[in-house]
């Protein structure tokens, strides 16, 4: 059984994990995987200190009742969902075809978005990617807008400092051309390079607020955000997203997320990827 007594944490059991992933679950459709066991264990001694919560069942009757606290789990569970080049399908789209696509644009300028940018990750890769592709790319005006509500991530964004191993999936040409090394005490980061680092630029932006982007993007990145949304809310949010696409713009969500029953506004071009078409 998992408690909190003082500092001692005890192991997540089976069944406390299958309890969490049941309601997050049925609230928002995110699946927890295995791999998430230990860094739920850190929230919940962590929370339930907070709170004041000496068992897992108090925890949990409290997420019952309180969906802002089971939307504070959902964030910490799905926090360390992002990487560089997240979503492999994504990625290939976003390089193999819509750059080149981009790419015949004459006035030579791409603004993209990352909403829900977490730690940064998303919005350095697509800043990455299109620094490859794009041909002549000192001729291009290029900016990505990464946005979060968390203070918190948005620092780590903005300091580009990663371990090593998040890194270590990319091929090497990236690697070699957009990273640093860093060591820190006994350990190995990666720190983003400044050339990288002036593509992006990070801001503060709750969705919920009364929010507007100065320019109309070409492609947004709105991966595993609108979960955390309920229905009249999703239907509201990709109606604004819709406004801050060029015409023909590109939108890439999460694998669970659905566009279409909420907006007739984009066309499904799959893999969870679609294009706005009014
Ligand atoms: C799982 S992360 C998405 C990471 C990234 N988009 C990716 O797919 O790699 C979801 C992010 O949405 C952010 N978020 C949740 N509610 C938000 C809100 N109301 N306004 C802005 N960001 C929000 C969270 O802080 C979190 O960083």
């Amino acid at each position: 059984m998992f408690s909190y007594d003082g500092m001692r944490q005890h192991v997540l059991a089976d069944d406390e994990f299958e309890v969490l992933q049941q309601l997050v679950l049925d609230s928002s459709g995110i699946v927890l995987a295995e791999s998430s066991r230990r860094s739920l264990l850190d929230y919940l001694s962590m929370r339930m200190y907070q709170l004041h919560l000496g068992c897992f069942q108090a925890y949990s009757e409290r997420l019952l009742e309180d969906s802002t606290e089971l939307l504070r789990l959902i964030n910490a569970a799905t926090q360390s969902y992002t990487t560089f080049c997240h979503d492999r399908h994504h990625f290939r789209f976003f390089t193999n075809t819509l750059l080149p696509e981009l790419a015949k644009k004459p006035e030579q300028e791409l603004r993209f978005w990352s909403v829900g940018c977490s730690t940064g990750e998303e919005a350095y890769s697509l800043a990455m990617v299109a620094q490859e592709v794009l041909p002549n790319i000192d001729e291009w005006d290029i900016a990505v807008t990464a946005t979060d509500h968390d203070p918190e991530a948005l620092s780590t964004a903005m300091k580009g400092i990663y371990p090593l191993s998040q890194v270590r999936h990319l091929p090497a040409r990236h690697l070699l051309r957009w990273f640093r090394s860093l060591r820190i005490g006994n350990e190995e980061y990666v720190q983003i390079s400044p050339a990288l680092q002036q593509v992006v630029a990070f801001r503060r932006l709750n969705l919920l607020s009364d929010w507007t982007l100065p320019e109309p993007q070409d492609v947004i990145f709105c991966r595993d955000t609108l979960i955390y949304f309920d229905m009249p809310k999703r239907a509201y949010l990709i109606d604004r997203l819709a406004d801050s696409l060029e015409p023909g713009g590109y939108l890439f969500v999460g694998e669970s997320d659905r566009v279409d029953i909420y907006s007739d506004r984009f066309e499904a071009l799959g893999n969870a990827i679609f294009r706005r078409c009014d």
